[in-house]
């Protein structure tokens, strides 16, 4: 597919995602020339794939400043990233403050295209921060921070093109990576045995859809609640338990969080957890439980994590009538925080969608203001060379 190779990172980690990520090196071999002499102010989670993406950059002669989600940048990744000249700010244990503080020194920086994961950058740009000279545009990776954007009471002035808006990540990235990623998150995380395990699947958008198909692949027993009528419809046709919140919640010994919607877990349900119920994030950030009344309902709360791991990797909070409840690495989404985030191949797609993105908008192609969805050319463009090289072994 393509004839360009990435230099040795010293980081192995790195050096294998990049082994398996052909469809980014074509991109760059493709289209990367759009890139060359642009600084790209980023905020993505920083771990091996995404560091093989500011790699490309790299080589392709563009400056890079990243900085990372809260609880999930892999040390080793941005260690190695800054030997490369990429200047990453932050680090695994930054509190909403710090990241605050790092995604005021990108815009300082005044970068000619941003790369963001929930608008973060791009609203700050839309109300009024100084871009640079010859700002171009944005990506922006959620639906979420499409929708903040869309929200506004004005349209940025510039071209924004939301990633999650594909049909291509929908399928490839949300439902089968984070499905597999997700649930091999919470076997090492936890180390159950899933079939015979009744699992509680909130939220059935890809996300949770992928996960809750993949439970029940491996043995568990899978309860589906969501809000959305067709949602619900498509979770009982393929063969889940559909059921509200609160008796998705008395029925199950472990709870996934797929909504990216804040405080769906609430203090009047609490009274509703089992006894001993694991609950994890899947949703971009960690608010789908409200922990302020999770932690006013415990008498006590102890680590059960592993001596070498993150100290939240496992949180037990003892309630006042003795029951347990365990909380797996704070819900920060626990595909990136215990299973290496989503698999390679899915982010290989999922950040060509993002490369050829910021091409589209380098090159201004991207004659209009405000959010769009990626552009149909790009995603059938990708899906006829991902159809390729599945086909060709
Ligand atoms: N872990 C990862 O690697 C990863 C990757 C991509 C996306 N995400 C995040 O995962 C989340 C889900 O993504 P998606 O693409 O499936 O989103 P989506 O918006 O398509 O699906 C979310 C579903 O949750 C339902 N929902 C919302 N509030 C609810 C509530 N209170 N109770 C029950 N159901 C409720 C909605 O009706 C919807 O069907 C988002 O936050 C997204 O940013 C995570």
């Amino acid at each position: 597919m393509t004839g360009q190779v990435l230099q040795p990172s010293g980081d192995p980690a790195i050096d294998w995602a990049a082994r398996h990520m052909p469809l980014l090196a074509a991109t760059f071999a493709e289209q990367g020339s759009a890139l060359s002499g642009l600084h790209v102010g980023m905020t993505i989670h920083v771990e091996p794939k995404t560091a093989v993406l500011c790699q490309w950059l790299l080589q392709a002669g563009a400056r890079v400043t990243l900085t990372g989600n809260i609880g999930t940048t892999v040390p080793a990744t941005a260690d190695a990233l800054r030997r490369l000249g990429v200047e990453v700010l932050g680090e695994r244990t930054d509190t909403a403050a710090d990241r605050d503080a790092h995604l005021r020194t990108i815009l300082d920086r005044r970068p000619d295209l941003i790369l963001d994961n929930g608008a973060d950058l791009i609203l700050r740009l839309a109300q009024g921060a100084p871009p640079s000279e010859r700002f171009l545009g944005a990506t922006e990776e959620t639906t979420t921070g499409g929708m903040h954007i869309r929200a506004l009471p004005a349209e940025p002035d510039f071209p924004v093109i939301v990633i999650n808006d594909s049909r291509l990540k929908l399928l490839i990235e949300n439902e089968l990576g984070v499905g597999q990623s997700i649930v091999q998150g919470f076997m090492n995380a936890t180390n159950l045995m899933l079939p015979g395990l009744r699992v509680g699947v909130v939220g059935y958008g890809p996300c949770g859809k992928g996960t809750a198909d993949t439970l029940r692949s491996l043995g568990a027993t899978v309860l589906v609640a969501d809000l959305d009528p067709f949602r619900r419809l498509d979770a009982i046709v393929r063969g889940h338990a559909v059921v509200d919140l609160p008796a998705l919640l008395r029925g199950s010994d472990a709870v996934l969080l797929a909504t990216g919607a804040r405080d769906v877990i609430q203090e009047q349900h609490l009274p509703l957890l089992r006894d001993g119920v694991v609950i994890a994030g899947v949703g971009h950030e960690g608010l789908e439980i409200d922990k302020a009344a999770l932690r006013a309902a415990s008498v006590e709360t102890v680590s059960l994590s592993p001596a070498d791991g993150d100290a939240d990797a496992r949180v037990l909070h003892r309630l006042a009538d003795g029951r347990e409840v365990v909380v797996l690495h704070d819900t920060n989404m626990l595909n990136l925080t215990a299973a290496g985030g989503n698999p390679i191949q899915a982010m290989d797609l999922g950040l060509s969608l993002q490369a050829q993105s910021l091409a589209v908008i380098a090159r201004g192609e991207a004659d209009w203001r405000g959010a769009r969805a990626v552009p149909d050319a790009v995603d059938r463009h990708l899906a006829s060379e991902l159809v390729a090289l599945l086909s060709e072994r």
